[in-house]
């Protein structure tokens, strides 16, 4: 996870510019962004039509309303989407998509999939720019039938906004499925291996760790944190995006003769010839039976997510055994029998889908925080997290579950040297991950 840079600077908003996007926008494929309920898809109105100081251009935030009305301000100044379009004329974004032979990054669908508005000119209102990188539609929904009358309430309530296509975004499971559609990838946007070996960065995604991160970035607040439970949010967020890489595993796997090698954990290929099992021996650790190994050798796919679901389901005494099995048989399709992956596919989705219910369903209490901390800790510890980004995933976790105990400041030492450990993906060493949480634990049981 990189630091978001401090201070941004306004979109450029040219003319000129405006129009060569808009003609370049008939050449792109339509992302999916989310159903309007009328038949006629709305038009997106572009970032412009909701910056006037009246709305949510104010320089400062105001109390008028519930909402702060700076949004646009603390938009373009403060928040990484932004500036998603602009990375894309930056030499780093030159140098992949030179690599990757697309010619310039800002004009290749493959990276603008993520890091613009792209919709058909059809869809196209005056004022929406793809300079303008991931603007208010892109969570918001297409503006055209909600914007003229969505802030006259009480007249036009917010059922009616969402019916006229505004996206609901305070229901943690449709935020979860706007964001992880580009922090994963869906159907239509794929950060492929091409990507990573030309230099992409690895995707990382935890839905209370990015929402608070995002919320809250340049030190502005894009607006008031609600009192939902952290730690649903983060299961319904870990669900998503789960969902979304079995949604990439169908894309660009189930239909092709070798899939695709993101869809693996990187670190099964990139690793060193050390092997595992007499790591741990050394540092004289049990390792936890590993519920997902597959046979020596064999292909991971990106499970870092689904481990931790196994971990909590386990913690809550829900029954994961059926997810687990059905995720072995998804494995062994992917290493030795693809033309069982279709099926496979559809039956762990199946079980995601029941399991996860139950998981979303629940009221959570400090002592089930607390029971949640526990497993969680004692796996990662164990190496339940066999590598960098599966390791990653957990500590995101734990440092959520230790901020609703009320043990986050107090323990910042502890949480800083957890996050060293994870700083560099070619420098892990799992050995010392297991040292530091052994530490996190000791210090944790102390309250
Ligand atoms: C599936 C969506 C997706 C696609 C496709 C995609 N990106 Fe990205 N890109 C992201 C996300 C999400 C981030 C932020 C990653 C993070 O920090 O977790 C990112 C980050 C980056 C960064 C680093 C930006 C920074 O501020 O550090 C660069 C450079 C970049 N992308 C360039 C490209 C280029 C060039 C392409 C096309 C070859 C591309 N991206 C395609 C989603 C995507
Ligand atoms: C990366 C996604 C994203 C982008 C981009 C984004 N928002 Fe938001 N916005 C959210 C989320 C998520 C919430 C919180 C929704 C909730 O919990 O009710 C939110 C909340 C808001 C709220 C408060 C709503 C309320 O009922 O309190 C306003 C107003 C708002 N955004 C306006 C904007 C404007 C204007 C822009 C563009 C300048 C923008 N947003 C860009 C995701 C986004
Ligand atoms: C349309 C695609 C898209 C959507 C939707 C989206 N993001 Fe992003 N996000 C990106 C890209 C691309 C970047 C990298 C931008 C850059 O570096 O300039 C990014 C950057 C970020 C970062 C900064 C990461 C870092 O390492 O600095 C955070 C945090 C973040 N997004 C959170 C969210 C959250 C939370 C949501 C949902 C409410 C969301 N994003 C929705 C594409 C998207
Ligand atoms: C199935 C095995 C496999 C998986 C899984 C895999 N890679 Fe690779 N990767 C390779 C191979 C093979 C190469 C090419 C090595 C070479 O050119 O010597 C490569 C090259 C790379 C390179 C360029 C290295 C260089 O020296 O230029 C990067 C970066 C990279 N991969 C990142 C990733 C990321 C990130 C992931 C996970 C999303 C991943 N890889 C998953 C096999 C894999």
């Amino acid at each position: 996870m990189s630091s978001m840079s401090a201070a941004r600077s306004t979109p450029s908003r040219s003319r000129a510019m405006g129009f060569a996007m808009r003609w370049l926008l008939t050449m792109l494929p339509v992302i999916g962004f989310a159903a309007d309920s009328a038949s006629a898809p709305a038009r997106f109105e572009g970032v412009a039509s909701c910056a006037s100081s009246l709305c949510h251009g104010s320089a400062r935030p105001l109390s008028a309303h519930d909402v702060l009305q700076n949004e646009y301000v603390t938009w373009s100044q403060f928040d990484p989407h932004s500036s998603a379009y602009r990375v894309l004329l930056e030499p780093r974004s030159r140098q992949i998509a030179e690599r990757m032979g697309l010619g310039p990054a800002h004009k290749a669908p493959q990276c603008l999939a993520c890091h613009a508005e792209v919709v058909p000119a059809a869809r196209s209102a005056a004022r929406h720019q793809l300079s303008d990188g991931i603007g208010c539609e892109s969570c918001h929904g297409a503006a055209e039938r909600w914007l003229p009358t969505h802030h006259q309430s009480p007249a036009v309530s917010h059922a009616d906004n969402l019916a006229r296509g505004l996206v609901a975004l305070e229901q943690p499971r449709v935020r979860a499925e706007v964001c992880t559609g580009c922090h994963v990838g869906d159907r239509n946007r794929f950060a492929n291996h091409a990507m990573m070996a030309a230099g992409h960065p690895r995707l990382v995604f935890d839905l209370e760790t990015y929402t608070e991160l995002w919320r809250t970035s340049g030190g502005r607040e894009h607006y008031r944190k609600r009192s939902a439970q952290p730690p649903a949010v983060w299961l319904t967020g870990i669900i998503s995006a789960t969902r979304r890489q079995f949604e990439l595993l169908d894309a660009h796997a189930a239909r092709s003769l070798r899939a695709d090698f993101s869809v693996y954990a990187c670190h099964t290929c990139h690793r060193d010839l050390r092997v595992a099992a007499f790591g741990a021996a050394e540092a004289g650790a049990s390792r936890a039976v590993d519920p997902l190994a597959g046979a020596p050798g064999e292909l991971r796919m990106q499970d870092g997510q689904l481990r931790l679901l196994l971990v909590i389901a386990d913690a809550l005494q829900l029954d994961s055994r059926e997810l687990t099995a059905a995720t072995r048989r998804l494995q062994a399709a992917l290493n030795r029998d693809p033309a069982q992956l279709p099926a496979a596919l559809s039956e762990v989705r199946q079980k995601l889908e029941a399991l996860g219910a139950e998981l979303t369903r629940r009221t959570w209490t400090q002592r089930e925080s607390r029971v949640a901390f526990d497993a969680l800790l004692r796996a990662a510890r164990s190496g339940s997290f066999p590598d960098p980004a599966a390791a990653e995933q957990a500590a995101m976790g734990l440092v959520m579950l230790l901020a609703e105990l009320d043990l986050d400041r107090s323990r910042s030492a502890e949480i800083d040297a957890l996050f060293a450990t994870l700083r560099d993906d070619n420098a892990f060493d799992g050995r010392r991950f297991a040292r530091v949480l052994e530490q996190l634990e000791k210090s944790a049981a102390m309250r």
